[in-house]
């Protein structure tokens, strides 16, 4: 009853896992739960036997890195706003403490690559970076874009709904952050990073309630068992933590992503800037990917949706069904979507062509629509909820 597709989004842009206990397979599939509670493991897997061959549910969540570099200057309010605008799910940040002690938005440790200044973050005052144009380096369109506040950043985002993936660039500014974020209200939609484990265990002890991720790189192991065994050694690790191992991405296997969502860990994983690993990855399960791309994924529906759940047929006649899918997780607004519909193979009661049903016998047929799309230059099937067909004499 508390699954919904909104309640899984809403913890899965918080780095958290949901089980959905249900006899009810398919809602809890198309929910977009990570695991099934059911007392009957059986149907569940004839459940999911009946879905086509590169079945998506749903379109997978997106974190907008730096904003969205490929499109707009990195770490300024114009990029983040427009990977808003893009439909991204969280935007991630860096922030560094100035000279004299203001938090800022920015990745590296000196202005010199992003602005028209030069000189360490560390060295310069807020009036001073205030000063500097932070959008010219990218396009003459952004010139006067300035480097943000950590607070302007919050503030910006108080209202909108999207989570920010925050990262700490600097050491010793962990209360600060919290402060930041408590003082503008935005506990329930930060999430924290860092490379630092001192910064990872120091918000454990003082925001036990966010969700913090330690960032890391490693090799994959050679074999299967050793990929196993590596992912359960970090798991332990990530346990005793208490943190969520934000990873490279060249940092995971087919096993290592399995492993962490079956037993309910959700990672956010860093940098995609190429198509063909974030294709692959996304089919291995591959939860919370971080790009500098938002809309190559954002580009595409989110979920589809039929106009009936059920329908009564006599034999012989006919119904076309035409679905429509949603662009966005954020607004229910949907468009009609070129449908197809599919049927599991060897059922005697149906035939289906294009977006048209006839009834052939009596009994009950399993149909799903189905919208092809195509992302990251790949077709992926999105896949509706079965509509329960009921053939009559
Ligand atoms: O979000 C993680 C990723 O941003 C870490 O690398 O260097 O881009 O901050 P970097
Ligand atoms: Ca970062």
């Amino acid at each position: 009853r508390h699954v919904s597709i909104d309640a899984v989004y809403y913890f899965h842009t918080r780095a958290i896992a949901v089980w959905g206990i249900s006899e009810d397979i398919h809602s809890l599939i198309h929910a977009g739960v990570d695991g099934i509670i059911t007392s009957n493991p059986e149907k569940a897997v004839t459940a999911f036997g009946e879905y086509p061959e590169n079945t998506i549910i749903q379109r997978p969540i997106v974190v907008a890195h730096r904003g969205v570099p490929s499109l707009a200057p990195e770490n300024t309010m114009a990029g983040y706003y427009l990977s808003y605008e893009l439909g991204a799910d969280l935007i991630e940040t860096d922030i560094q403490q100035t000279k004299d002690g203001h938090i800022i938005v920015m990745h590296d440790t000196t202005v010199d690559r992003t602005t028209d200044g030069t000189g360490a973050v560390a060295d310069l005052t807020l009036e001073e970076i205030k000063e500097l144009d932070a959008g010219s380096y990218f396009g003459k369109e952004f010139a006067g874009e300035k480097v943000p506040t950590f607070r302007e950043f919050l503030e910006g985002f108080k209202d909108k709904d999207v989570v920010l993936l925050v990262e700490l660039k600097a050491v010793d500014i962990e209360e600060q952050v919290l402060q930041e974020i408590m003082d503008v209200g935005v506990e329930d939609k930060v999430v924290l990073q860092s490379f630092n484990i001192e910064s990872v265990e120091k918000f454990r002890e003082i925001s036990p309630h966010l969700s913090v991720g330690y960032l890391y790189s490693a090799s994959v192991p050679g074999s299967p068992e050793e990929r196993i065994q590596e992912a359960e050694q970090m798991l332990n690790y990530a346990t005793s933590i208490g943190a969520r191992l934000n990873a490279s991405y060249n940092s995971l296997s087919e096993e290592s992503i399995k492993y962490m969502r079956q037993r309910g860990l959700i990672n956010m994983h860093w940098t995609f800037r190429d198509q063909e690993p974030f294709r692959d990855l996304l089919k291995k399960g591959l939860i919370g990917p971080i790009t500098d791309y938002t809309q190559w994924l954002t580009d595409g529906p989110t979920y589809i949706e039929t106009p009936i759940n059920k329908r009564n047929l006599k034999v012989g006649k006919t119904a076309t069904i035409n679905a429509k899918t949603f662009v966005n997780y954020r607004t229910k607004h949907k468009e009609n979507a070129e449908t197809t519909l599919y049927v599991h193979d060897g059922q005697p009661y149906v035939n289906v062509d294009r977006n048209k049903i006839t009834a052939i016998a009596p009994g009950t047929a399993s149909v799903f629509a189905i919208h092809t799309f195509n992302m990251l230059e790949e077709d992926w099937n999105l896949v509706s909820e079965p509509i329960e067909i009921n053939v009559r004499e």
